[in-house]
Formats: C-alpha cells, structure tokens, sequence
C-alpha cells in the first residue's frame, strides 16, 4: 500500500496521477489540512507534524510513503528517511524535489524560476538539487498569497492574476518556471497567460508519478503480487474537516473523494487509532 501525504488538499495534484499510473495500486492520503498551511512553519514544527503523519500511514500498513508536499519535501526528507526508512528496513520514503529538479534541468535552457512557499524557499533545497544536475542559473521566488488564493477556490480571479502578476515580476528572464508547491498546478490557466511567451510552466506531479512508476520497477517487491487479479483502491484521511476536505479535495483530484476519515489531534498529537465515542455519565 502507498501512502501520499500532504499538509492538506494540495498533494491530491499528485495523488492523481500517481493512481492513473499505477491502477492496481492501494493509496492511502493523509492530508494535514487541519494543521495547514505548512508554508510559513518552523522546520522544527514541520518535522514534528511530518513524523506524526508519516507514523500514521506505517500505521495504517503503507511500506511506501510518498511526501508529496514540497515544503516536507525540502525541510524533512532526509530525516523521515533515516527515522523510519533506514537501508534496513522494509519501508521506503521518497520525496517530490529530485524529480521536480529532474524535470525542470530537464525542460530548461538555462534559467529555472521556481515558485514555491516561503519555507520551500528558505530551505535551498531545490537550489542544491539543481546543482547536481547541471549548471542552470535559478531565481526562487515566494508565494505565500497563492495556496491560501488556491484553498479559497479564487484561482480565475482577478486577484489571483493581481498576484500571480506580482510574482512573476520578481523572475525576470526565465525561461522555464516550476511550480513548487502542491496547490499550484490549480493556478496553471492564469500562470500560462501570465508567464512571458516561451516561458515553459511545469507542473511536477505527471513527472512524479512517472518517477514513481520507474522506481517499483526497480524494486520490485512494493508492486502488488498479482496485479492482474489487483484492483487499485483509495482511503482518503484528514485532520480538520472532513466535509470541507471532500468538497475542496475533488477539485485537486479531478473527481469526487471517497468518504473522508477524520483524524483526531489529540494535545498536537495525531491520534493513533480512532477515538472511541466517550461512554459513561458526564458530571458537571
Ligand atoms: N502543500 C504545500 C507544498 O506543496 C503548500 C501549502 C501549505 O503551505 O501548506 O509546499
């Protein structure tokens, strides 16, 4: 089973094509959205929130975790890998930045524009991968107005153009602009009018699910024993509301969510299994 997490809606942009890919795959996404945005959170506060969520899809029986948001992606990768996917274990943990890197080495001529929330941003994770890659010049530019934009259901606003505007002003002679964070791809129509002519706008997720399916190729014991007899299914778990998840999810995903599970936060803690209803008399 392979878990997608996300601080909220935003991963379910990745969700997707990853299913489409794999059809006889189980998922399982953890959406944060109680907890989100994650965008402007301390790195310490992030690992806490990524260690509990990656903690509950093990839990929940997922041997393959995909950290689908950017910002996690950036700031707690390497540490949710050592934490619970050590060489030795049986559980892998993989992340979105090498292959948005991958992509947009790719796609570019020589300037990479990046987009992304501050914390995505501030971690220089994208900056390093890059430079593994090749010798490409990159401009990083922080949007924090946009996922909040994003969640409103405001993308083909004027205000969403106002803004997009505003940033892409800050990423003069790029030549190729990748969206680093979840909730952008939503923003593709105004971002394609907004971008200068030949500026190539490149959404991460089809990229990652192709990754995703050359990686179980490569180990193979994360496929389904018997995919033929394997139909793919979907759980989807949230912290925050679960109603609000289900109506805002199904424009990330492209199509209606199964029923959404609500996890409880329990003192900041995500609760480990369901809670029980509470039985006995109150006294007041
Ligand atoms: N999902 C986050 C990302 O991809 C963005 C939204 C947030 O700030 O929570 O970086």
């Amino acid at each position: 089973m392979i878990g997608v997490y996300d601080s909220g809606f935003g991963g379910l942009s990745v969700l997707g094509p990853c299913m489409q890919a794999l059809p006889h795959h189980s998922f399982v996404y953890l959406g944060d959205s109680g907890r989100a945005p994650y965008g402007g959170r301390s790195p310490d506060t992030l690992l806490d929130f990524a260690e509990q969520a990656v903690e509950r899809l093990l839990e929940e029986g997922c041997s393959l975790v995909i950290v689908a948001c950017h910002t996690v992606s950036c700031v707690a990768l390497r540490h949710l890998q050592q934490r619970y996917a050590a060489s030795d274990s049986p559980r892998r943990i993989l992340g979105v930045t090498i292959p948005g890197a991958e992509l947009a080495v790719q796609r570019s001529a020589g300037h990479i524009g990046i987009l992304a929330t501050e914390r995505t941003v501030r971690s220089s994770t994208y900056l390093t991968e890059i430079a593994k890659l090749g010798p490409h010049r990159v401009t990083q530019r922080a949007a924090p107005l946009l996922a909040p934009l994003v969640e409103e259901g405001w993308e083909g606003t004027e205000i969403a153009r106002l803004a997009v505007d505003r940033y892409l002003a800050d990423l003069p002679g790029i030549d190729t602009l990748l969206l680093g964070c979840t909730h952008y791809p939503l923003l593709l129509p105004v971002l394609q009018r907004s971008v200068p002519s030949g500026v190539h706008v490149l959404d991460p997720a089809p990229y990652v699910a192709e990754a995703l399916v050359s990686w179980i190729s490569r180990h193979p014991r994360f496929a389904p024993s018997d995919p033929a007899s394997t139909a793919g299914s979907l759980r989807v778990l949230c912290t925050g509301d679960p109603a609000r998840f289900a109506t805002h999810g199904a424009r990330f995903l492209g199509r209606a969510l199964p029923t959404v599970e609500h996890i409880a936060e329990v003192n900041g803690r995500l609760a480990h299994q369901p809670l029980a209803a509470p039985t006995g008399q109150i006294v007041r």
